[in-house]
């Protein structure tokens, strides 16, 4: 039997505190700014990849989510498998004919999300982490996490910072061919165990605008977002770096409020304005400055992405609270088990059942009663996560792809 050349592999989300939003180079992906994030477990949310090179391949294929997907269609998806295979022949030259010539070979790809593309949650950036990986296990690359990001960043800017586990920095860097724009860890996810996020999965009817596409008009139209890169950003990057190290949590999350407000100002000062939160979303931002004003401290923090759905980064001794206020003013669907709504992964209460029925701490329980409750199904589910580590590779057990090389029917590996 002829042998497989394949790799499988997962990626996680990552979640920015200091938001990128404008390019310099729309092709290469080189950012006006940099950026920071917290890459999240997956354990709840993440990218499974498979890639496989065959020499009996008709031609590059890729299936999304069980649907195929053109991949001639994606400049973007062709220019990440051509860099990949870049780095792969320039391995082939060197070894002067003694290594498999994989880099000649069409590829297989098959990705799946272990959560529902119906959570409206950004999968670009696991996907696209999820991919470069797959192939630099599958081409044997020798370059590092850090050097690989630069790949996945031309397939999706953020997708660089998911390369790497804990706290991510992906600086802008100068050079126009974008060799300095990549993602270094800022420090590792043990760095700060206690640091934990819930991400709201909020109701929304209409399509947003797309990171892509917005992004490029607020470079051509806001005059504020060319203060926000001249000044702003710099200076947050430095505070919040500042901040993880010493691990001040209230310095953490000021600076990720502020950032993500001054993300969504610039959104509203782009022209035509673009909005991304709704009105849940501003509740839930209330609700947070009311939670830390409760409890005497800055507790928690929000901040949102191209789209309505929260994320709240707190410390795992203040998710219990967080958690009771936000499912008290924030009631599941009718139509959701409340075990889907909350899955409490980390065992804090005696039943996803009884959540959201009682605030024990007296200063949280005022505020819930004076907050009031908001239609149930305003929020659809909460994801309590932790942060997490980057790209695994995994055995070839996991494989999405069956002897043929085609998608295997899909099992059911949702979390
Ligand atoms: C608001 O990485 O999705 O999530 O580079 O065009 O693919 P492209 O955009 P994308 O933009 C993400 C923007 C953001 C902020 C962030 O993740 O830093």
């Amino acid at each position: 039997m002829a042998p497989v050349y394949e790799a499988t592999v997962s990626a996680p989300v990552n979640i920015a505190v200091i938001k990128y939003w404008g390019k310099r180079d729309p092709t290469l992906i080189l950012p006006t700014n940099s950026s920071l994030s917290v890459t999240l477990s997956q354990d709840h949310l993440s990218t499974r990849t498979t890639v496989r090179a065959s020499p009996d391949f008709g031609g590059d294929r890729l299936w999304l989510n069980g649907a195929e997907e053109d991949v001639g269609a994606s400049r973007r998806l062709a220019n990440a498998i051509a860099t990949a295979r870049g780095l792969r022949a320039a391995l082939e030259d060197q070894a002067g004919g003694g290594a498999v010539p994989l880099s000649q070979w069409p590829v297989h790809v098959c990705s799946e999300n272990n959560f529902p593309t119906a959570a409206g949650l950004a999968s670009s950036a696991s996907g696209y982490a999820a991919l470069v990986s797959a192939l630099a296990a599958l081409y044997e690359l020798p370059q590092s996490a850090s050097e690989l990001s630069r790949v996945a960043r031309v397939g999706s800017g953020s997708a660089c910072r998911s390369m790497l586990g804990g706290f991510v920095a992906w600086h802008a860097g100068v050079a126009a061919d974008g060799s300095d724009s990549l993602a270094e860890q800022v420090a590792a996810r043990q760095h700060w165990p206690e640091m934990q996020a819930l991400v709201l999965v909020v109701s929304d009817q209409k399509k947003a605008v797309s990171s892509t596409a917005g992004m490029q008009t607020t470079v051509e139209t806001s005059a504020l977002f060319a203060e926000r890169v001249r000044t702003v950003v710099p200076a947050r990057m430095a505070a919040m770096q500042r901040a993880i190290a010493e691990r001040d949590f209230a310095a953490f999350a000021e600076i990720t409020m502020k950032d993500s407000n001054q993300f969504h100002a610039v959104c509203l000062d782009t022209y035509p304005p673009i909005s991304y939160m709704n009105d849940t979303s501003r509740a839930i931002a209330g609700l947070v400055h009311a939670f830390n004003a409760a409890v005497g401290r800055v507790a928690a923090a929000y901040t949102y992405d191209a789209g309505p759905n929260a994320v709240i980064y707190a410390l795992e001794p203040d998710m219990r609270a967080l958690v009771e206020l936000l499912a008290y003013c924030f009631p599941r669907p009718a139509d959701t088990a409340p075990e889907a709504f909350y899955p409490d992964p980390f065992g804090l209460f005696e039943s996803p059942a009884s959540v959201g029925h009682a605030v024990a701490l007296p200063a949280v329980a005022a505020l819930a009663e004076a907050t009031g409750r908001f239609p149930a199904g305003s929020v659809r589910r909460i994801i309590h996560t932790t942060v997490g580590d980057g790209p695994r590779v995994l055995s070839p057990a996991q494989s999405l792809l069956d002897s043929a090389g085609l998608p295997k029917a899909r099992r059911d590996h949702h979390h």
